[in-house]
């Protein structure tokens, strides 16, 4: 009781000193939030680049300004480091290091597990870890747990352990950490109240679920959700396609129904570090108890295609104008995963880019959130971004719209590419050379 009193209150006046592990597109922000609110916030991150830029005040990610990181410099509220020894002086303990899959398609667990390694080196009584990266219901209680309280320390009564999901839309302005709602999951009931008055400092709202299983198990159905329904609407593509029918209209016309439809798009494949990784979790934890999760399986197959679709796609419209893959030149446009942002992890464009070249097409491509392609989990590439320019565009067999970023001028590359691949239906309103652009 005596640790849970001195934390509450710690909490309650803004003096607990918080940690957060893992300072990328997870942990930054909240790094930003918790120091907007007077929190004095230690950032831990193995990058020594990541670091010393922050320590300098500079941004590595698209969406957070430098300025904001200068500003956070010089409120004196924080520091980056790589020491995990400085964890002890920390109240709470926030964990958001990758959960990738191996190459079994199976979680890789190795991030968490060096993590929670090094905390346990110096859990002290008093302090609260907490769980964000993405993972299996039980990974809190199976990997965490034992491990902390291998140190003679119990949960509930010396520390505080709980899950707590991160939910984020990078790119869309209308949501940002503060009044993105907060799912938590704590071990004992104090855990939980822990967890829930931290998070309450920061977030509008937070929703507290009766175990760290319950809200792991809640983020992998958000995201299996996305990715059953992105299935379902690439099946549904590939079968209008045949019939003739533009499924994009299809889903507007469906939107128009004031309730029991939610539209999700088509598009090129999945991509971003959730959507195509997390229901993998669940599926190979599901297995443990020998149950097969088929929607996520078989949305897995059907999102797995799309990029050998696509590329399908311009392979047949290469050859109606008598042309064939072999030896074109190919530009993409946009290889984020998604629009107007610079993340490419797990693009649908690295495997569009694969095809393509095991097709023996000359690939080049143009994004201007991501200038290389830096070498990732299955690919290294070496390939650069060209400069747009109404000259490369004529210069191409055709153009094939990953990302359908807001800064390109849709009409103005249709006026110039020869043939345009829209994966997006990011020509929709594009009245002139329709001819020249087919919808995949
Ligand atoms: N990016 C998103 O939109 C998003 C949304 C919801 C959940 N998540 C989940 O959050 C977790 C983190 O994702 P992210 O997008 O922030 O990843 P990220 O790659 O942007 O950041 C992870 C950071 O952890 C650091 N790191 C790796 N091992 C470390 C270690 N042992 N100690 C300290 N730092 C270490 C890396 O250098 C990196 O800076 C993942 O589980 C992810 O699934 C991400």
């Amino acid at each position: 009781m005596e640790h849970t009193l001195a934390l509450a209150a710690k909490i309650k006046n803004h003096s607990a000193h918080i940690g957060v592990i893992g300072l990328g597109y997870v942990g930054l922000p909240l790094v930003l939030r918790f120091t907007e609110e007077g929190f004095r916030v230690l950032g831990f991150d193995i990058d020594p680049i990541k670091v010393e830029k922050l320590n300098r005040g500079e941004s590595y990610i698209k969406h957070i300004p430098s300025e904001k990181i200068r500003q956070l410099r010089d409120s004196g509220l924080f520091e980056a480091s790589a020491e995990y020894s400085r964890l002890s002086d920390t109240d709470a303990i926030i964990i958001c290091v990758p959960t990738p899959l191996n190459k079994n398609q199976g979680p890789d667990m190795s991030y968490i597990e060096v993590t929670s390694d090094e905390i346990a080196k110096t859990l002290r009584k008093g302090q609260l870890v907490s769980l964000e990266s993405t993972t299996y219901p039980g990974t809190t209680r199976e990997i965490l747990l034992p491990k902390f309280e291998k140190r003679g320390l119990k949960a509930g009564r010396d520390f505080f352990l709980v899950f707590s999901p991160e939910r984020e839309d990078p790119g869309n302005p209308l949501f940002n950490t503060n009044n993105i709602p907060k799912v938590v999951g704590g071990l004992t009931p104090s855990c939980r109240a822990l967890g829930t008055a931290l998070y309450g400092r920061i977030v509008d709202r937070v929703i507290a679920v009766s175990s760290p299983e319950a809200a792991e198990f809640t983020k992998i159905l958000e995201n299996t959700f996305r990715s059953v329904n992105i299935a379902l609407v690439n099946e549904l593509k590939m079968l209008a396609d045949r019939m003739n029918v533009d499924i994009w209209e299809v889903i507007e016309g469906a939107s128009s129904k004031p309730f029991g439809f939610m539209p999700f798009y088509p598009g090129p494949g999945l991509g971003g570090h959730c959507i195509p990784i997390d229901p993998f979790y669940l599926a190979w934890k599901a297995k443990e108890m020998n149950f097969n999760t088929h929607f996520i399986e078989l949305a897995g197959e059907i999102n797995t295609n799309m990029p050998a679709y696509v590329v399908t796609k311009l392979g047949d419209a290469l050859n109606a104008r008598g042309k064939c893959l072999k030896g074109s030149r190919i530009l993409l446009l946009g290889i984020a995963y998604k629009k107007d942002i610079d993340d490419m992890r797990e693009s649908p464009a690295l495997e569009v880019i694969k095809h393509l070249r095991e097709k023996e097409a000359k690939v080049l491509y143009n994004d201007p959130f991501i200038p290389i392609i830096p070498k990732v989990r299955k690919h290294d590439f070496g390939l650069k971004s060209t400069p747009l320019s109404a000259k490369l565009l004529k210069s191409v067999d055709a153009a094939m719209i990953i990302a359908d970023h807001s800064a390109y001028d849709y009409g103005w590359i249709a006026e110039h590419a020869p043939l345009i691949i829209d994966t997006r239906n990011a020509t929709r309103k594009v009245r002139k050379h329709r001819d020249r652009i087919i919808k995949a």
